[in-house]
């Protein structure tokens, strides 16, 4: 494992000073992350530059209604999501909150991303609530079928799903040299793939598998969610929430800041965007870190964790 050298600093001294020593004392803090969180690792957020896969808004495809009118659309976009997530690293903003959690035991994150980042960088398990699911999660579409798998990294899913490549002539050029298309450009066709070549539950044998993601429209992982209210109901008060690289704009996980301020949080925002603040604003008393995450997190939390461990990450040693 190297440690990464120590970085000038990104944040205005005084700041740092009050947020830590909070930090230091705090036995109860939450932090709810969004996209931001993996933007220096240089996987897209859904609502900046980048929100729209080739002419698609990218939340048009994550619909219920969207895999039953074209499976094989969504899949594509999916199987895409999959392939740049897993060609992506976990950056130190990752690898500074799986510290924390190692360090602090009343530490909890409500992670809204789904690309397996943060499970890469180490981040403990059971301190870690994945409340949108995972990009490598699959399960049945069909409504009377349970097929569950996690941890699923096969890429592509089905060879269908294979990212298409430059032509290339297999007498001169081998298959290592054809270069990547990139299908999130709208001018590269897409191939047509049939109900047949896409992803087919093992079990029932009848429905298509789809994306372990909670869609819009679509009930967020009960258990993670009774996790957290168990965690949110305790009586002791909630001394911190960190909300990182989200526009918090949507719900149930933007309501988590107004709780944790009604069980006695500061707040402290760390995001790239000023503006992109909780609905219910900024209160005297908390924090605004302007800036990348990857390098705010490593910063602020050093008082507790130490210099940010970027080593290994578990799918590199798992493969
Ligand atoms: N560091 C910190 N913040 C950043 C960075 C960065 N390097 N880059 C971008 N941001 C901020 C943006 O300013 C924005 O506030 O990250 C936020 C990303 O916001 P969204 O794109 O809305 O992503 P997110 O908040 O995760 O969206 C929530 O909405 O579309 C659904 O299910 C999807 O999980 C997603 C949810």
């Amino acid at each position: 494992m190297a440690s990464s050298a120590p970085r000038p600093s990104v944040v205005p001294q005084a700041n740092l000073e009050s947020f830590q020593t909070h930090l230091n004392s705090s036995k109860r803090i939450l932090a709810l992350v969004g996209a931001g969180l993996s933007a220096s690792s240089g996987l897209p957020t859904f609502r900046g530059a980048g929100g729209l896969w080739r002419t698609h808004d990218a939340t048009s495809l994550a619909t219920p209604e969207a895999f039953s009118v074209n499976p094989g659309l969504v899949w594509q976009f999916y199987s895409y999501r999959r392939h740049m997530a897993l060609k992506a690293k976990p950056n130190p903003a990752h690898y500074a909150l799986a510290e924390l959690a190692r360090k602090k035991d009343g530490f909890i994150t409500l992670s809204q991303n789904v690309d397996g980042l943060s499970p890469r960088a180490k981040h403990p398990e059971d301190s870690l609530k994945l409340i949108h699911g995972s990009l490598f999660d699959v399960k049945c579409s069909d409504f009377f079928c349970n097929y569950h798998e996690s941890n699923n990294y096969t890429d592509p899913i089905v060879p269908a799903l294979a990212i298409p490549t430059d032509d290339v002539d297999p007498t001169t050029t081998s298959a290592l040299q054809a270069r990547e298309l990139d299908i999130a450009d709208e001018s590269i066709a897409l191939p047509e793939i049939d109900h047949a070549h896409l992803p087919q539950c093992p079990e029932c044998r009848r429905g298509l598998l789809r994306p372990g993601v909670v869609w819009f429209g679509e009930m967020l992982p009960k258990k993670v969610m009774e996790e957290i209210t168990q965690w949110m109901s305790a009586t002791d008060p909630i001394d911190l929430i960190m909300v990182i690289g989200t526009s918090a704009k949507v719900y149930p996980a933007a309501g988590y800041v107004d709780l944790a301020r009604a069980k006695g949080a500061k707040v402290a925002i760390v995001n790239m965007d000023k503006n992109d603040v909780p609905a219910s604003g900024l209160y005297n008393g908390d924090w605004l870190f302007e800036g990348d995450a990857a390098q705010i997190l490593p910063e602020i939390l050093k008082s507790v964790i130490g210099e940010v461990q970027v080593g290994e990450d578990a799918a590199a040693e798992g493969s």
